[in-house]
């Protein structure tokens, strides 16, 4: 064995006494960041190379900082992301909701379909429908003035790597209560990944302390922001368009009663995540 996987061991040991939840993948994963290789060439790594930045950034995770905030890079399906501090790190279950929304759209008969990303914080899920749907028109609406910086210089990162996935993504700044009043009835799709935490409820440190409160807590029940988002589907959506909306595990009773016939909506679904646990909302505007 090589000193670097021995180092690696020793600071997955550290890791996971500290409640690290992939204390092996992590510890690899801030060694290949320290190193400039990938993850599976660490044991290619000399012991010459031994560098002290690999402790350094290791007792940052053992802090229980988030891992994308220290190698400033999250994935979320094809795209690579730059993420750290005031912005919400992208996660994988909120990949499956994108994917819904990208085979819906390409079953779509719409030549260039116009789509709402509410709250797009990094720029995730509108990166990703843009980089997936050949001629989608994505806006883009983030309400925080410290997450904006991040998705603009995510649009600016997938422009230079790709012009016609960066050029699709439209950022605005402001509420989304009220956005996008100029594409009333006209959007296709809308979605979101709203704040969906209740008000007062535990998180892991990684979360309460790094992430922006902005991005998690939406109200005592948690639903705040899924009210407004089903509103402003309500109001951008053309006859026929969909929504999708991320919800916390427990939440999807609730939520499929927010998007219920009730309220005017069809074909109100429960999906799961790829955990099994329900995870977002879809239904169509008539
Ligand atoms: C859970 S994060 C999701 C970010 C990104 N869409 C993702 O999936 O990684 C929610 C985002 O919505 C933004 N946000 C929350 N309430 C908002 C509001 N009323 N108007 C605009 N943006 C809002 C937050 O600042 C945050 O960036």
């Amino acid at each position: 064995m090589n000193m670097l996987i021995d180092e690696v061991t020793r600071a997955a040991q550290r890791l996971a006494a500290a409640g690290v939840d992939s204390p092996r993948g992590d510890a690899e994963q801030i060694a290949a960041h320290v190193h400039g290789v990938a993850r599976g060439r660490l044991h290619t790594v000399p012991d010459a190379d031994f560098d002290a930045r690999f402790w350094a950034e290791g007792a940052r995770r053992e802090a229980r900082e988030p891992l994308q905030h220290i190698t400033g890079r999250a994935y979320f399906r094809y795209l690579e992301l730059e993420v750290g501090p005031g912005v919400f790190v992208p996660r994988p279950e909120t990949e499956v909701m994108t994917g819904w929304a990208i085979e819906q759209l390409r079953a779509m008969d719409a030549a260039d379909p116009l789509v709402a990303d509410l709250g797009t914080g990094s720029g995730a899920i509108a990166l990703a429908i843009a980089q997936e749907v050949p001629r989608a028109q994505v806006h883009a609406v983030e309400g925080d003035p410290l997450a904006r910086p991040w998705t603009e210089r995510n649009i600016a990162r997938c422009a230079a790597a790709a012009p016609h996935t960066g050029g699709r993504v439209t950022l605005h700044s402001g509420d989304f209560s009220g956005a996008l009043a100029d594409l009333d009835g006209t959007a296709d799709l809308v979605i979101s990944n709203p704040p969906y935490i209740p008000v007062g409820a535990s998180v892991p440190p990684e979360v309460g302390e790094y992430e922006p409160t902005a991005a998690l807590y939406a109200g005592a029940d948690g639903l705040d922001a899924i009210r407004v988002v089903e509103r402003a589907a309500r109001r951008l959506l053309r006859p026929g368009g969909r929504v999708a909306v991320e919800h916390g595990a427990v939440q999807g009773a609730a939520v499929y009663w927010v998007f219920a016939e009730e309220n005017g909506w069809k074909e109100t679904r429960n999906h799961a995540d790829l955990a099994g646990l329900d995870r977002f909302v879809t239904a169509i505007w008539p």
